[in-house]
């Protein structure tokens, strides 16, 4: 008996000092694998990274996956400059310049997705990888994270013979996080932009206002995060009954924390696009400025959920005035080539009863049309294109002008197609694909975020049993949401396909407090919405994600991600 138990202690030790091996079947799929398992490279302790130690941020990619492999594998690599016979090296290659192309074609610029494309190679040499840009080396990094077992010193990782071709489909691959509804920390936020940068994402849509807090402070008018982030109590679930915690909420980031989340996010390939939501949502400001409201007030900051009456008057110039103190500095902040202004959920009861707003209606001769406006009726109004959802225009066109002075373009949520789209403006589909389709039709870019497969802040099981409560009105099981399609042939030409940028999901956080309950919300439903950004649909194959989901799954444990261990 305690012979056998020495053999099987034996046994065990030396399976666990053996070489693992390497799995590239990982998410989101590369474009294209091709492997020979037969032959293999033995990753080592002590074996070499070479990158161009003069150049700081492959040095800081070179960190980042001496760090990844270690974590995984506990291999610790070595740094070394350009180095030849070094077993890991990272290199950039611009296309076309080993190529044999005639001199007089000048060569293409390369599109976002081609940036961020690389090549990835083991051989009998090591593992090679190129590209012609750094975010390139970068997700090429993360294949190779996630291509590793996540095992204790093992005596060596064995990486099959392989050669990965990859680059995006989308290059607006987003998540939107609701700091309005709920305050999360930086160091969570962090942690948000972690996850996605393991999942391949490139723009974090951080929504910093809302009617129940005001999160961005503002230098010039230092009471608006002071006073606008507090609420004096929260609703208690269920939300149609009134009943309140009697707890003060709050919390504000400070420029120089927004600041930190820009550069953490930048280090990962991440563009932060802020939102300040106007004219709607705007209650914790007019809490602070109660005559930029309508009515004059008092405003309390919101104490629960729902679309708000109170919006910004639409003909005080005080308004524009006020908005562009605060998108001036919000552009000192972010350097976003994308800065959102809301647009969504602006009720215009009173607008339609308000001496100024209906002043300046007169003034800018708007006037009701009464036409279809194809995916863009504001919530709760059959008026089509309306003097008042024109004058929700004409604001959304002196910001459209106050961005571009400052070089940035305007996202706005679908409602903003009501009142007839500004010139340059983006357009975020969230009330289906309707909004979206009708935008590209007019030429303008379109950001796919439609509710029934994007809206995370929904269950993603059936069985309400076994998630925490949240908006329920609908399931986005992981399987729905990789069922999307964001460009729809019958419905768009290529050339309208090609306005479509890509796809985002959003965590609204009304029923979500804490960063376990957003991570659960989160995944793993970020790798199933990874996919449609990532991949071209002829890859795509949900039975065959499930499959690929217990390897990242994880890496999720071992980065101390909360997650929900079922799939629907
Ligand atoms: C939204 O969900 N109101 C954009
Ligand atoms: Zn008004």
């Amino acid at each position: 008996m305690k012979r056998l138990g020495f053999l099987l202690f034996a046994c065990i030790a030396a399976l666990t000092t053996m070489a693992q091996r390497a799995n590239y079947n990982i998410i989101p799929l590369p474009k294209e694998v091709k492997a020979d398992t037969t032959k293999m490279f033995t990753l080592k302790g002590g074996m070499g990274i070479a990158y161009d130690s003069s150049n700081p941020e492959i040095t800081r990619i070179a960190q980042f996956m001496r760090q990844w492999v270690s974590e995984a594998t506990g291999l610790q690599l070595q740094m070394t400059p350009i180095d030849e016979k070094a077993s890991i090296r990272l290199a950039i290659m611009t296309p076309g310049k080993k190529g044999k192309k005639a001199k007089q074609q000048p060569e293409a610029p390369l599109t976002d997705q081609q940036k961020e494309g690389y090549t990835l190679t083991v051989d009998k040499t090591g593992i090679l990888i190129c590209a012609s840009e750094p975010v390139g080396l970068f997700r090429a990094a993360q294949t190779l994270r996630k291509s590793l077992p996540i095992v204790k010193e093992p005596a060596g990782i064995d990486l099959p013979f392989v050669q990965i071709t990859d680059q995006p489909r989308f290059s607006y691959r987003g998540v939107l996080l609701d700091c309005g509804r709920h305050f999360f920390s930086v160091e969570f936020i962090k942690q948000f932009l972690d996850a996605m940068a393991l999942h391949g994402c490139n723009q974090f849509h951080w929504h910093l206002t809302e009617d129940q807090g005001w999160r961005f402070e503002v230098k010039a008018l230092p009471r608006l995060a002071k006073e606008g982030s507090v609420r004096e109590k929260s609703i208690i679930a269920p939300s149609k009954v009134r009943l309140y915690d009697n707890i003060p909420y709050g919390g504000y980031y400070t420029q120089e924390e927004c600041r930190e989340v820009v550069k953490y996010a930048a280090e990962r390939y991440i563009n932060v696009v802020p939102e300040i939501d106007m004219p709607g949502h705007m209650q914790s400001a007019l809490h602070v400025f109660p005559n930029l409201g309508c009515t004059g007030g008092p405003y309390p900051v919101a104490p629960h959920w729902g679309v708000m009456r109170e919006v910004l008057c639409g003909g005080n110039p005080e308004t524009l005035n006020f908005l562009k103190t605060v998108f001036g500095e919000l552009c000192d902040v972010f350097p976003s080539p994308y800065i959102h202004i809301g647009g969504d959920e602006c009720p215009k009861d009173r607008w339609k009863k308000c001496p100024k707003c209906q002043a300046k209606i007169k003034e800018l001769g708007l006037t009701t049309e009464n036409i279809k406006v194809e995916g863009g009726d504001q919530r709760g109004s059959q008026d089509g294109r309306s003097a008042e959802n024109k004058l929700q225009t004409y604001i959304n066109h002196e910001i459209e002008q106050f961005l571009a002075s400052r070089g940035r373009s305007l996202i706005g949520w679908d409602e903003i197609l009501a009142g007839g789209l500004t010139e340059d403006a983006i357009v975020m589909s969230w009330r289906g694909t309707k909004g979206g389709i009708a935008a590209a039709k007019q030429k303008h870019r379109v950001i796919m975020s439609p509710n029934v497969f994007a809206y995370i802040d929904h269950p993603q099981l059936a069985d309400l049993s076994k998630t925490p409560r949240t908006t329920d009105s609908y399931i986005v099981s992981c399987s729905k949401m990789y069922s999307f399609e964001p460009l729809v042939p019958e419905e768009l030409t290529k050339e309208e396909g090609d306005c479509i940028l890509g796809v985002q999901a959003n965590l609204w956080t009304e029923h979500i407090a804490y960063p376990e309950h957003a991570l659960f919300q989160l995944l793993p439903r970020l790798g199933a919405m990874s996919e449609v950004q990532w991949c071209n649909p002829e890859q795509k194959d949900f039975e065959n994600w499930k499959a690929r989901l217990p390897q990242l799954k994880k890496l999720y444990d071992k980065m101390g991600l909360v997650y929900c261990n079922e799939v629907e």
